[in-house]
């Protein structure tokens, strides 16, 4: 029997990934995407609907053409300085969006429903590591947006069945160990990527956000996981709910926190190439510490990371090479 699962936002970073992970153990991934910020390229392990979440009639049809039995949900705005700029737009895609396909998953039966959240849901630490039980207090739109998902999602459970895990992810981080696939926003905001173009020599140096924190070296210290391990996560939860088992959210790290500074060094070795490096302001919203406890991850899901920095950096500056050539 065909396992087919809709995979909405497919054609983007991390939703990628989990195609080719959904791939590897007999499911069809069906992307559907906007493309908005994803790639036609990115899309190898099973058919695509061009479509928007936000568009009712587009979700029904592809329901009832592919008769899914789960749906990944990565589609949506992922920028936190975007969010802030305009939250309309940001609300009408990540919130409206994700309930219409929310409601098309539960009126075509779909038994199992896996949500790409985010640590932006917890706010400030009160402290770290990070547990599923701290309190969630988010301090940007994007954050806010993702929450309400997720209350929408426990409501459902609770009051009418439908089963579903949110992952709240760290930082995610690295591409395809043979390079298929890899990290391609645009803006870039994120850290490994920015650096590694500093040292491919695209831009001027890179800056430190905060060197005054209090941390180890002053500098902000994050969870980074390899986007290979948040696959294989996604395809467990996926598998946990089609076994019958509640939904819960779960959190998405390594449990190792590694400073801005630390991670720029270890850029460097890896590319071998020095580049400069300036310190400063802090951004507004940064908190100093983000690391996540994952132990609940691994007792019901049996999930735990495989790939340590090195092999996300080398992975993630292998990718960059071959997208210049
Ligand atoms: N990358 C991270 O570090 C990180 C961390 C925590 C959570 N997340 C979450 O994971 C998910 C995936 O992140 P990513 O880095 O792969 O982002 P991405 O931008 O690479 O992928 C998002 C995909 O969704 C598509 N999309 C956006 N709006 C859509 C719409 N209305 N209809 C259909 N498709 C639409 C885009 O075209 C893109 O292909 C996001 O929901 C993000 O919030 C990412």
């Amino acid at each position: 029997m065909t396992k087919t699962i809709l995979v909405a936002g497919g054609a983007g970073y991390v939703g990628s990934h989990a195609c080719l992970a959904l791939a590897e153990n007999d499911f069809t991934p069906v992307v559907f995407d906007n493309f908005s910020n994803g790639h036609k390229d990115f899309v190898q392990w099973g058919p695509y609907v061009e479509g928007d979440i936000r568009d009712r009639e587009a979700l029904k049809a592809a329901f009832d053409h592919y008769k899914p039995i789960g749906v990944m949900h990565f589609a949506g705005f992922i920028e936190v300085g975007f969010s802030v700029a305009n939250p309309a737009a940001f609300y009408d895609n990540n919130v409206c969006g994700s309930i219409n396909l929310i409601n098309a998953a539960m009126d075509s039966g779909v038994k199992a429903f896996v949500f790409s959240s985010t640590c932006a849901t917890y706010g400030e630490p009160k402290y770290t590591p990070i547990d599923e039980s701290h309190p969630q207090n988010p301090i940007n739109p994007y954050g806010n947006t993702k929450l309400i998902v997720e209350k929408y999602l426990s409501d459902l459970q609770t009051y009418c069945g439908f089963q579903s895990i949110p992952l709240r992810y760290f930082n995610a981080a690295g591409a395809d160990t043979e390079g298929r696939i890899g990290e391609k926003h645009d803006p870039e905001t994120h850290a490994i990527p920015i650096a590694i173009e500093a040292a491919m020599g695209k831009r001027d140096g890179f800056k430190v956000l905060g060197s005054d924190y209090n941390t180890r070296d002053g500098s902000c210290i994050r969870d980074y996981i390899h986007v290979t391990d948040l696959a294989d996560a996604h395809l467990k939860a996926l598998n946990y709910l089609l076994q019958g088992n509640p939904g819960k959210p779960f959190n998405l790290g390594t449990g190792t926190g590694t400073s801005v500074i630390e991670l720029v060094d270890n850029i460097r070795d890896v590319a071998n190439q020095s580049f400069e490096v300036t310190m400063a302001s802090p951004r507004p919203g940064d908190s100093p510490t983000l690391v996540a406890q994952n132990s609940s991850a691994f007792a019901r899901l049996g999930w735990k990371p495989q790939r340590d920095l090195n092999t996300i950096i080398t992975d993630a500056w292998n990718w960059h090479q071959k997208m210049e050539h």
